[in-house]
């Protein structure tokens, strides 16, 4: 889809559809007095009342080039903010887009402050966005084009905004892949062609090296799997010399496929286990975005990428495996992978000198348990670092919510044979294995976001498709750029 911002007069405006929000209280603007009486008719009747969600469309509007007009609902006028706007945008798009709108223009003019304008053509990118590259006939119909009119000075947010609604989408095509081709060795080519595009330096351990390295707790979760594993770096270097000594680490959970292993999980609603790396997936988005938008932070993207599969090969519950960092770890449920593979990463992280981590990470059903579908789940040990995470998350409209993590869960992982054990009992299991990743953060400041019921949506939002949410990268993005 092309993006264009455009600064026109609403009259002017060239398009199959321009869409002007309409709030709940206002009558309508200036610029729609030749309508006011189409629109006092639609409120009369009930039909459109201003609320978030709400859309109506006329055809040949008096005076006006474009085709068809539509009013967009924007809700309470003091409720309103660029996560309204984004949400707005979104849902319009999929609305007409369906109704054979090619090319929609967002009437931002009046208002268009910069984050309005970065929020509308990400939820004009998210929007338009179908997981369906591998249907052969699909009913969803795509925008061509998308046209912003806004001041001209709101043309830095628009980039910004077209930027980070691509990396979402990137991060989203990746998550719908099937695992029969979306595997570790293809995670890692789609890894090396993205840094080759945007100019990162690309770096890919394999299982030798990790072997020679010492990764055991990876190899163990990925040897009942006739996929190699890949330990995927992205790494990016400020244009200037960084004024700061923070290298960020970003870590996110690349397990292609979860079947479990030898604790095998259910056969229903397994097939979702192909979003297992989600969390990798939104690292590389966020490296894709930043690697254009130039935050004056070193960054270093890692991503432990792996199959959990069952077979002679597979990792027996009990079996006991020695991490990067020495740590011994007692295998007692082969489905508690995730952990296994980021623990080798973050302490591999901590070597290549990364000051601050933060891990995303499709971790635990009881984080869905405790948080739905709604907020990401955030542990940390280091309430600094929190700050700037939850602020970036709230920037960005990426609902987050901080969990405990104090030191008397530490017994929940006791093991009588090994060091620690990878799972901690029926309770609290978000925590408990948050409680493993920080027995390897040491003392590095390190925050994990729990994207297990956010990184998929079961139905599909009137401004989001089904599948694959492109959750975290906004919000890991954002952290580089205000560092
Ligand atoms: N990948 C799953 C977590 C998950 C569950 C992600 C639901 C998305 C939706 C993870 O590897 C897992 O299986 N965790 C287990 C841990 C348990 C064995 C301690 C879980 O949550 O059941
Ligand atoms: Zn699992
Ligand atoms: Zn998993």
């Amino acid at each position: 889809m092309e993006t264009t911002l455009v600064s026109q007069s609403l009259d002017r405006v060239e398009a199959d559809a321009v869409v002007v929000l309409l709030f709940e209280e206002d009558g309508a603007p200036a610029e729609l007095k030749g309508l006011t009486e189409w629109i006092g008719e639609l409120r009369a009747s009930g039909e459109f009342t201003g609320k978030t969600g709400e859309l109506a469309v006329l055809h040949q509007p008096a005076g006006l080039k474009a085709k068809r007009l539509a009013v967009a609902g924007g809700g309470k006028k003091d409720k309103f903010d660029p996560a309204v706007l984004r949400r707005a945008v979104g849902t319009a798009v999929r609305a007409l887009k369906q109704k054979g709108v090619k090319k929609l223009a967002w009437w931002l003019a009046g208002a268009g402050a910069g984050a309005e304008a970065e929020a509308a053509v990400e939820g004009a990118i998210l929007g338009n966005f179908e997981p369906d590259r591998h249907k052969t006939s699909s009913d969803a119909k795509s925008l061509e084009a998308f046209i912003l009119v806004a001041p001209d000075s709101a043309r830095g947010a628009f980039e910004r905004g077209r930027i980070l609604g691509e990396a979402q989408n990137f991060t989203r095509e990746l998550v719908n892949e099937p695992a029969n081709i979306m595997t570790p060795t293809r995670l890692a080519d789609r890894a090396r062609t993205m840094a080759a595009e945007v100019g990162l330096q690309f770096e890919v351990l394999d299982e030798s090296r990790m072997r020679q390295l010492g990764m055991g707790s990876l190899l163990g979760v990925s040897q009942g799997s006739a996929e190699p594993p890949a330990m995927i770096f992205l790494r990016y270097k400020p244009p200037q010399p960084p004024a700061t000594k923070d290298h960020l680490g970003l870590v996110g959970k690349g397990v292609t496929f979860d079947t479990g292993g030898v604790s095998i999980k259910p056969a229903d609603g397994m097939e979702k286990m192909k979003y297992d790396m989600a969390g990798g997936a939104a690292m590389l988005g966020a490296m894709r975005a930043i690697a254009q938008l130039k935050p004056a932070i070193p960054v270093t993207a890692l991503v432990p990428a792996v199959e959990n599969m069952v077979g002679s090969k597979a990792q027996r519950p009990g079996d006991i495996v020695t991490s990067l960092s020495g740590k011994t770890i007692e295998v007692l449920n082969t489905d508690a992978e995730g952990r296994l593979i980021l623990v080798d990463a973050l302490t591999y992280a901590q070597r290549l000198g990364c000051t601050h981590l933060v891990d995303a990470a499709t971790l635990t059903g009881a984080i869905v348990v405790a948080l739905g579908n709604v907020n990401i789940g955030v542990f940390t040990n280091n309430d600094a670092l929190l700050a700037r995470v939850l602020a970036a998350a709230k920037a960005e409209g990426e609902k987050s919510w901080p969990m405990p993590l104090d030191d008397d869960y530490k017994d929940l992982l006791k093991s009588a044979f090994a060091d620690l054990a990878n799972i901690g009992g029926r309770w609290g299991g978000a925590i408990s294995a948050a409680y493993f990743l920080k027995e390897f953060a040491g003392d590095t400041p390190w925050v994990h976001l729990d994207i297990a019921g956010t990184a998929w949506l079961d139905e599909s939002k009137p401004f989001l498709a089904k599948g694959p949410s492109g959750v975290a990268v906004r919000t890991f993005t954002r952290l580089a750029l205000d560092w």
